[in-house]
């Protein structure tokens, strides 16, 4: 089951997110620090504000993501994906498709004409996973990510959807 969390799925919200951050921190620009440091009231926040989608499996939470609606008037047509995740165990077996799914059906519901979003250069899995579903690559950014090590460019990745 895909269903957009509420205020009550704080739980759940919370175990996906840490997840996802402790696992893969190499592919989200945020960190599990920021993240673990936030009150309650300000993950409520999150779940009261921009739509954020998750897939339970007999009620275990397995795959999270989230759509940032551009704010201004002339750019109300476009909306970012971020905080796509898929639990190592499920990954490679079409949930992760679901879940975009879900999401490109929310945004067509609300009329967006366009999905983009921004995916560390080296991520080879997801930028494949994006491309299979349409996503196009129209530029690289420079530096998107500081790392211990360096700097990792970020690649921008767009789906028309009209
Ligand atoms: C990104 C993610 C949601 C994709 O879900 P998934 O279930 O792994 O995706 P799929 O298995 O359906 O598709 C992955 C594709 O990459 C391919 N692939 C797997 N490993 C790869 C690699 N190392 N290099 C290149 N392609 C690879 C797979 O073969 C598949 O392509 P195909 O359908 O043409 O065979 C999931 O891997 C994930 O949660 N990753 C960690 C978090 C993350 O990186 N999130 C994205 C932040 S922008």
């Amino acid at each position: 089951m895909i269903r957009r969390l509420d205020a009550s799925d704080l739980a759940a919200f919370k175990h996906l997110r840490l997840m996802s951050l402790e696992l893969e921190p190499e592919n989200y620009a945020s960190t599990h620090a920021e993240w673990a440091a936030m009150s309650d009231h300000e993950w409520r926040h999150y779940l009261t504000g921009e739509p954020i989608f998750a897939a339970f499996e007999e009620e275990k939470p397995v795959a999270l993501a989230g759509v940032i609606h551009q704010k201004r008037d002339r750019m109300a047509h476009r909306a970012s994906v971020a905080m796509v995740f898929v639990v190592p165990e499920r990954r490679g077996s079409g949930l992760a498709d679901k879940m975009m799914d879900r999401v490109v059906g929310y945004a067509r519901g609300c009329g967006l004409v366009q999905l983009e979003l921004t995916v560390q250069a080296g991520n080879a899995r997801a930028v494949r996973f994006y491309e299979r579903l349409g996503f196009q690559r129209y530029g690289l950014l420079p530096r998107g990510f500081r790392e211990p090590g360096g700097y990792v460019d970020d690649l921008l990745m767009v789906l028309a959807l009209d």
